[in-house]
């Protein structure tokens, strides 16, 4: 992609404030992290990864939507510059980690996709959230686009499964391989369900060290 002269270092130069943006939010689930541990039955968070979108990938998504390549026109049209993944133990802990994230008083939500109840046709599943997050400078503040993915481990996989298929294909899947994965998204969100199932239980076993639990699980 080529960049307008001048327009690559000025987009590096704005990264800045969305790596500030992402430390803002890392630091959020840092303190949910502590909660979950410490006053509550679990911790649905497995982990957290963040990205920064290259400044190639930022060039790249402004052309496709036919906006000249310039710093000004990714912080007005790109949300997806600061990017995060929540990888949760299951699916229900999505909404509510989705909900969490929702009540912050500091946060606005500029957008929400639900692909879990509603997955895309490719099988794809994720709840996304456009956050606004606020940055305190030296001379300003700043409120900045997050994008969140929140999805569960076996999501994750499948995502970044299809996500390496639909590169090596460039976006021309054979439709049998496409059809294939499809069936395996489905797969995964029944076992997603199951492997729930099953933390419940054992969970109500725990909690009320009840016999006929283990009875009820060993009979199935
Ligand atoms: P992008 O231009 O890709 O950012 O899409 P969008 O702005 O229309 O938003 P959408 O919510 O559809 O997708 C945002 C992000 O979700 C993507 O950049 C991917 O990381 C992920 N995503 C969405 N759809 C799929 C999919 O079918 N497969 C995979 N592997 N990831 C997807
Ligand atoms: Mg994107």
């Amino acid at each position: 992609m080529l960049f307008p002269p001048g327009e690559f270092a000025k987009i590096k130069e704005h990264l800045i404030i969305y790596t500030c943006a992402l430390k803002n939010i890392s630091m959020r689930f840092d303190i949910l992290l502590e909660d979950f541990s410490n006053f509550h039955i679990y911790n649905p968070i497995e982990h957290i990864k963040t990205r920064v979108k290259s400044p190639e990938s930022i060039a790249e998504k402004l052309h496709r939507q036919n906006f000249p390549i310039t710093a000004e026109n990714a912080r007005k049209y790109l949300t997806d510059i600061a990017g995060m993944r929540c990888i949760c133990s299951y699916a229900k802990d999505i909404a509510y980690i989705a909900d969490v994230l929702r009540q912050q008083p500091d946060i606005t939500v500029l957008s929400e996709k639900d692909y879990v109840t509603k997955p895309k046709p490719s099988g794809y599943r994720s709840y996304h959230l456009i956050l606004e997050v606020p940055i305190y400078l030296t001379d300003r503040a700043e409120c900045l686009p997050v994008e969140v993915q929140i999805r569960t481990q076996a999501m994750d996989f499948w995502a970044s499964l299809e996500h390496k298929v639909k590169y090596k294909y460039k976006n021309k899947m054979p439709e049998h391989i496409s059809s294939e994965l499809v069936e395996c998204a489905e797969k995964i969100a029944d076992l997603d369900n199951r492997m729930y199932l099953i933390q419940e239980i054992v969970d109500m076993a725990y909690l009320h060290k009840d016999a006929t639990v283990d009875r009820i699980f060993n009979s199935r």
